[in-house]
């Protein structure tokens, strides 16, 4: 099963009224995890990095290594660029061959958001990429390094843009926010409903990370296709890593994080209901 388009997953999540887990990935290791704990469980996958990571994980390294890990896989995988800001990166992961780009155009006022994100996608279009964009304002940074205020989205913008860009597929800001709640999420599932009504884009979760499964099957029952998780899995690969601590050799530690990495992302894909969709709806 090749590399994919994410559009093609999302729409078989909209048919199949599922979820789909973009997972962000640091290293190698996190790669390999995703992509088995997708063949373990028959599920399609996202993997994405955001641009603002490429300090840490290079994206002329980290970019071919997605992008072989996704070619090689038996399930159908998206390679996904996730908070696209610069036209230079956005290019650069194009090139690199990745199936997905997000630019995000959120912190604009909606006409620049508009045609900034109508520009990058003509670009995603001579690639034959699928593109994702944001209105309103998912809280948080990707990386927690800014702390962006939450901006509820409106469903008159959401409509306007969706009509506007015509992308494929479009984040929504209903409370959600990146990195961990700092109390209990509080979702506004009534707009997203009300979203949903007037859009018919398959619609987007950032912040998965610290949401309950109750959460994602109503986010899911009221049209979002892709849950963004980041900081789950770093955080579960940090504390799995520091009680098995202290290592003996660095191979021991190596098999830890891609184990963790993998449990991560399979508890995710189960709450999704995304395992078992390959077998059913891709005819592997
Ligand atoms: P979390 O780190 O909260 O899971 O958010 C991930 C995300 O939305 C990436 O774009």
């Amino acid at each position: 099963m090749p590399l994919v388009k994410m559009k093609e997953i999302l729409d078989q999540a909209e048919a199949g009224n599922y979820g789909v887990g973009a997972f962000s990935v640091a290293n190698m290791e996190m790669v390999m995890a995703a992509v088995q704990a997708a063949e373990e469980l028959q599920s399609p996958l996202i993997l994405q990095i955001a641009e603002v990571r490429l300090k840490h994980s290079p994206l002329h390294l980290i970019g071919p290594v997605m992008v072989e890990a996704a070619k090689k896989a038996a399930v159908p995988v998206a390679v996904h660029f996730d908070h696209g800001i610069t036209e230079e990166k956005i290019r650069e992961a194009l090139e690199i061959g990745f199936s997905s780009i997000m630019y995000d155009g959120s912190h604009h006022p909606l006409e620049d958001n508009i045609a900034e994100t109508k520009k990058m996608a003509a670009i995603a279009c001579e690639y034959g990429a699928t593109v994702e964009a944001e209105i309103g304002q998912v809280g948080g940074s990707e990386d927690g390094s800014v702390d962006i205020d939450i901006l509820i989205t409106s469903v008159e913008e959401a409509k306007r843009f969706a009509d506007e860009t015509n992308i494929d597929a479009l984040a929504v800001a209903i409370g959600n926010a990146h990195g961990f709640y700092k109390g209990d999420p509080n979702l506004r599932v009534d707009r997203l409903e009300e979203i949903n009504n007037e859009v018919d884009t398959p619609l987007v979760l950032h912040g998965g990370s610290g949401l309950t499964e109750e959460d994602f099957r109503t986010c899911i029952h009221l049209g979002i296709r892709k849950i963004n998780v980041a900081t789950a899995t770093f955080n579960h690969v940090v504390s799995s890593v520091n009680e098995d601590a202290p290592f003996n050799d660095y191979f021991t530690y190596h098999e830890r994080v891609i184990e963790a990495a993998c449990e991560n992302v399979k508890r995710h894909m189960r709450m999704f209901d995304s395992a078992g969709r390959v077998k059913e709806e891709h005819h592997v």
